[in-house]
């Protein structure tokens, strides 16, 4: 299937309350489980000199989830859109948790505009982690650029997206999946993914191409994909 780009950022209301509204859940427990496999793998113990960072962020669920998984290190969690930001800030303010996310605070930036020597960012980032961002990237250098910018040799990048699916029928098939559980703006959002995301070739060929061939891509079940490593 032809990938068709979506608008980048998440900048409507509605589309920003259905998709706070929703329960990811699961999907994010498992994220962060994969994360934590791949340190202790690596041997890697993140304490208080580490700044984590979560790209693409939205409401901040992986965020909270990555600064409480991580309490003694910093966590910042950066979007683009104003609307997704302010719902995040909301969200860690009426936490139960409220008290174990002193760790964590928010940006709003592209990714494309943010730089490691950006004054807000005062540390060497030691994991820069992203769910569901790279489809909305127009252009995969994008993405790319944006990671290498923000990486030392330090730095452990993991970032999970959608795979996009072989033909229309398999989208209309988890599209149709989508609407039993989640409302039709959730859903509407859902499919222009699908058609948004990129293949495992596209994003192998883009590293091969660019040499950046300490980046690993694999599939992870037959709906996601997961770039990790240095850059
Ligand atoms: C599908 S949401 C994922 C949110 C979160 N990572 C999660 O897993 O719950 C994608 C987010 O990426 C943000 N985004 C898309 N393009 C971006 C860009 N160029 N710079 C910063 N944020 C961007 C959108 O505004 C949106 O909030």
């Amino acid at each position: 299937m032809e990938r068709i780009p979506e608008p980048e950022l998440m900048k409507k209301k509605e589309q920003v309350i259905s998709y706070d509204e929703a329960d990811f859940s699961e999907g994010e427990v498992n994220l962060i489980n994969q994360i934590n496999h791949y340190l202790m793998k690596k041997k890697i113990c993140l304490n208080e000199k580490d700044l984590i960072v979560d790209l693409g962020c939205g409401p901040g669920n992986i965020s909270e989830k990555l600064a409480i998984k991580w309490p003694n290190t910093e966590v910042v969690g950066i979007d683009g859109s104003k609307e997704m930001i302010l719902r995040a800030e909301h969200n860690k303010e009426i936490s139960e948790n409220k008290k174990k996310l002193k760790n964590l605070r928010y940006i709003c930036s592209d990714i494309k505009d943010i730089k490691l020597s950006n004054y807000l960012l005062k540390k060497e980032i030691s994991l820069l982690v992203s769910n569901s961002l790279i489809h909305h990237i127009t252009h995969l250098e994008d993405f790319f650029n944006a990671i290498k910018g923000l990486s030392r040799n330090i730095t452990v990048n993991f970032h999970k997206d959608l795979k996009r699916p072989l033909d229309e029928k398999s989208a209309m098939e988890l599209k149709l999946e989508c609407s039993t559980k989640y409302n039709e703006i959730l859903t509407n959002d859902y499919y222009a993914s699908l058609r948004a995301s990129y293949s495992l070739k596209e994003l192998k060929n883009f590293i091969l191409e660019n040499n950046l061939s300490s980046l690993e891509v694999f599939e992870d079940g037959d709906e996601y994909l997961i770039v990790y490593g240095n850059v």
